[in-house]
């Protein structure tokens, strides 16, 4: 089988799929309301049967995990179909979603009728009135319950992403962190990537050796051994805790050098690193009727022109927004 490995030797085993661009939040770090973000057409949007098919030539190069994102993948129509389709391609050994969780109430069964059963879900506070301020709606209550009901129905790992940001979020990073001595929750603290026009500055950036400071307060991290298909995360427990914790550092100590990754967009384009603006246009070969060798032609290339890290420390800056790619 010909597989997808990149100039520095990576294998590309895993595609995260944004299927589609719009959400219901509109959260500060990626597309916040006075922000005017063009929505794509339905037309522009790979309809689910040619995102299929690109899953299905995507697993004949060796892709055994997907994870499935947005936007918010949840406000798409009919998604419990599309995800009982993913569910029934054997080769897919790890499927897997990324949501804001207003919605993952309504939809833990069909969720789990497809065989997902990890679940990536963003949390930035713990307080509903700042939810709103963050979000742009008032949401929390729905979130949490949400949380709550997927953690109750047997979904495991359940991770928490937090975005951090100073002076919003940052006196909160020690009760967040506490979840984990009463949920098996990962919890882990992202680093604040700016992309696209999202108005927070830099200035709010909180790096990784300060957070664990932070949180230092409640107790010793003790590192958690790292498995070989972690992802980007640097896992640590609290001694008693069911939890962990978790930091994504992609500023202060990138992991690309580990990175399995490809990317397609909500608009059909492969790209192969998520802070380049490169990519590899998948839609217009699929409605140009292109073979399967064809296109498998284009996962190749993109895997050839994988970078071997990011850029954004020396300042450069990624146009995308988050919302398109979906982290
Ligand atoms: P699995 O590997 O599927 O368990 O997921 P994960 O633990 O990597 O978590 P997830 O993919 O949800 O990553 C959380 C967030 O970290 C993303 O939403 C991004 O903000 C950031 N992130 C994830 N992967 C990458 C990456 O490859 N590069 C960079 N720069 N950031 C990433
Ligand atoms: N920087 C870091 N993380 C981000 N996310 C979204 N935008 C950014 C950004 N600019 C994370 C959120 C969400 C996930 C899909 O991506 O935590 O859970
Ligand atoms: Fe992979 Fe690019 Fe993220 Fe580095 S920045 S880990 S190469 S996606």
């Amino acid at each position: 089988m010909t597989e997808l490995i990149d100039p520095h030797c990576r294998k590309l085993n895993y595609l995260r799929i944004s299927i589609t661009d719009r959400c219901n939040l509109r959260c500060l770090y990626c597309a916040p309301p006075n922000l005017q973000i063009p929505k794509l057409s339905h037309s522009d949007i790979l309809s689910y049967e040619e995102i299929l098919r690109l899953v299905r030539i995507g697993v004949s190069l060796g892709i055994s995990k997907v994870r499935i994102t947005g936007g918010e993948p949840l406000i798409r129509k009919d998604i419990g179909n599309f995800l009982a389709e993913l569910g029934r391609i054997r080769e897919i050994s790890d499927l897997s979603l990324t949501t804001n969780g207003v919605l993952l109430r309504d939809h833990l069964e069909s969720i789990r009728a497809a065989g997902i059963r990890r679940l990536n879900i963003s949390l930035d506070t713990l307080k509903p009135e700042r939810f709103k301020q963050i979000a742009g709606h008032d949401y929390f209550r729905q979130v949490w319950d949400g949380i709550l009901a997927a953690y109750h129905a047997g979904f495991s790992p359940i991770k928490i992403n937090i975005v951090a940001m100073r002076g919003i979020n940052d006196d909160e990073f020690a009760d967040i962190a506490r979840l984990c001595f009463s949920y098996p929750f990962h919890i882990r603290f992202i680093e604040y990537m700016p992309m696209g026009n999202s108005p927070l500055e830099t200035a709010r950036q909180i790096l990784a050796p300060e957070i664990m400071n932070i949180l230092s307060a409640i107790g010793e991290l003790v590192p958690v051994e790292r498995k070989q298909h972690d992802g980007p995360a640097e896992r640590y427990r609290f001694k008693e805790a069911i939890g962990e914790i978790g930091f994504i550092r992609p500023l202060s100590h990138h992991f690309c050098a580990q990175c399995n990754r490809l990317r397609l967009t909500a608009s059909g384009q492969l790209r192969p690193c998520l802070l380049s603006d490169a990519q590899h246009d998948l839609k217009t070969a699929l409605r140009n009727k292109s073979s399967d060798a064809e296109i498998s032609d284009i996962f190749l290339m993109a895997a050839r022109f994988k970078p071997h890290r990011h850029h954004l420390i020396e300042n450069d800056s990624v146009k995308s927004q988050m919302s398109l790619i979906g982290g």
